[in-house]
């Protein structure tokens, strides 16, 4: 996948230069471009090495020390598996773990082709449907792993 380049919005470069000084700045600042991004794209993160006097490597250091810190731009789709106690129990790991194998990407992830990322959640406040996966708000529950392969082919003749 060509790595995307984002460009640095006014209102970011305001923060920035507003907790320039100040300490924790580094943590501060990666919330604020994950949330204008959705995730910490590579040349935001030289861009705020510079501005920081921060070494890139310690960027990276802290946003992959911090699973809510994402490297990837979300997929279109995102697929959140429930692995709360209810569908742990009644096997929602395994259902995460044949979303990855499907979609050849780990947790975290997104396919080459931005469609799809999966992400693993805590209850999702339907453990009687458990286990659960949820697509864009849309609830698939009492999965089983031959269900996979149909949720993904779903949202993909969806396009
Ligand atoms: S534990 Fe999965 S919905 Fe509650």
């Amino acid at each position: 996948m060509s790595e995307q380049l984002e460009t640095m919005t006014p209102e970011l470069k305001a923060f920035i230069d507003d907790w320039k000084n100040k300490p924790g700045n580094l943590i501060m600042v990666l919330h604020k471009v994950q949330q204008t991004y959705g995730y910490i794209p590579r040349n935001i993160a030289i861009e705020i090495s510079e501005m920081l006097s921060v070494p890139l490597a310690k960027i990276y250091g802290v946003v992959t020390f911090y699973n809510f810190f994402k490297l990837q731009k979300a997929g279109k789709y995102i697929i959140q598996v429930c692995l709360g106690t209810a569908c742990y129990l009644r096997g929602g790991d395994d259902i995460i773990k044949e979303f990855e194998r499907k979609l050849g990407i780990g947790v975290n992830a997104t396919t080459p082709d931005g469609m799809f990322s999966i992400e693993a959640v805590r209850c999702l406040g339907c453990c009687g449907l458990a286990p659960v996966a949820v697509v864009n708000g849309e609830v698939h529950g009492k999965l089983e792993t031959k269900n996979v392969d149909s949720i993904i082919e779903k949202y993909r003749t969806l396009g």
